[in-house]
């Protein structure tokens, strides 16, 4: 059985007191246990804090973007190679935040990605539709285009030890009502397009979904057989939300 992976995208939030105090609290409430796979994608400048206060619990550390580089003359970017250093397992990669506000395209995304395998990280490879797609029907057109660039030029078995998450960019942030069955088809039919090229790839592959997830909707998300994990911004930030949704993970039976 896959344990469904919570991941917190933090995004630009948090400071060195939050930081502190949440993760200890929640190491404390995990307690190596084994049964959770849980995730912290806090900002570039507290991964290494959140590393070292993680270290014996079950907890992983994700960051939220890399450079294309791997080194070299590049001011103010951080490489995938130093994320690996520090003890980093997950890399979001193509988050809608960062193809918006930092015209992320393809040829970054690809790149990036790379990069994360290289270095023997986990990419987590954000694809979804805005509402101006989704109200065209090009929900599965877009997907297909993100997760196609991968499969054309790195071939399929990339996403060996790979995840992708799903994640609307019309749901990102707003609290909005999710239609907990028509997700469960775009993760499906994300699945099965990964399964015309491996069976193996397609039925271990972890697909996440992301977009106003809270400790209200997460458990109907999480019992979806198609979606193996949350990303979750806003709802993780307070902590006892952010509990009570790890504490669902006990009720999904797959
Ligand atoms: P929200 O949970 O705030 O909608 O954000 C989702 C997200 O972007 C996670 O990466």
């Amino acid at each position: 059985m896959k344990k469904p992976l919570i991941i917190a995208n933090w995004k630009l939030n948090g400071n060195k007191y939050f930081v502190n105090i949440f993760l200890e609290k929640l190491c404390y409430k995990l307690n190596k246990n084994k049964i959770y796979n849980i995730s912290i994608a806090p900002s570039l400048i507290h991964l290494n804090e959140a590393i070292l206060k993680t270290k014996k619990s079950c907890i992983k550390i994700c960051a939220q973007n890399i450079d294309i580089n791997s080194f070299g003359a590049f001011t103010g970017d951080v490489s995938a190679t130093m994320l690996k250093n520090i003890g980093v397992k997950y890399v979001l990669i193509g988050h809608s935040e960062r193809r918006i506000y930092h015209k992320e395209n393809n040829k970054d995304i690809l790149k990036k990605f790379i990069e994360v395998k290289k270095n023997n990280l986990i990419p987590i490879l954000c694809i979804g539709e805005t509402l101006k797609e989704k109200k065209k029907k090009q929900t599965k057109k877009i997907c297909l285009n993100q997760i196609n660039l991968i499969i054309n030029n790195l071939g399929i078995k990339a996403f060996k030890n790979s995840i992708i998450a799903y994640e609307p960019i019309w749901a990102i942030g707003k609290k909005i009502p999710i239609k907990i069955q028509k997700i469960q088809k775009i993760h499906n039919f994300i699945r099965s397009n990964i399964k015309l090229y491996d069976k193996k790839i397609s039925k271990k592959i972890i697909i996440q979904y992301g977009g106003s997830v809270n400790h209200k909707n997460a458990e109907q998300i999480l019992k979806q057989p198609d979606i193996d994990g949350i990303l979750i911004g806003n709802n993780s930030l307070n902590f006892n939300n952010f509990i009570k949704i790890i504490k669902i993970i006990k009720n999904i039976k797959k």
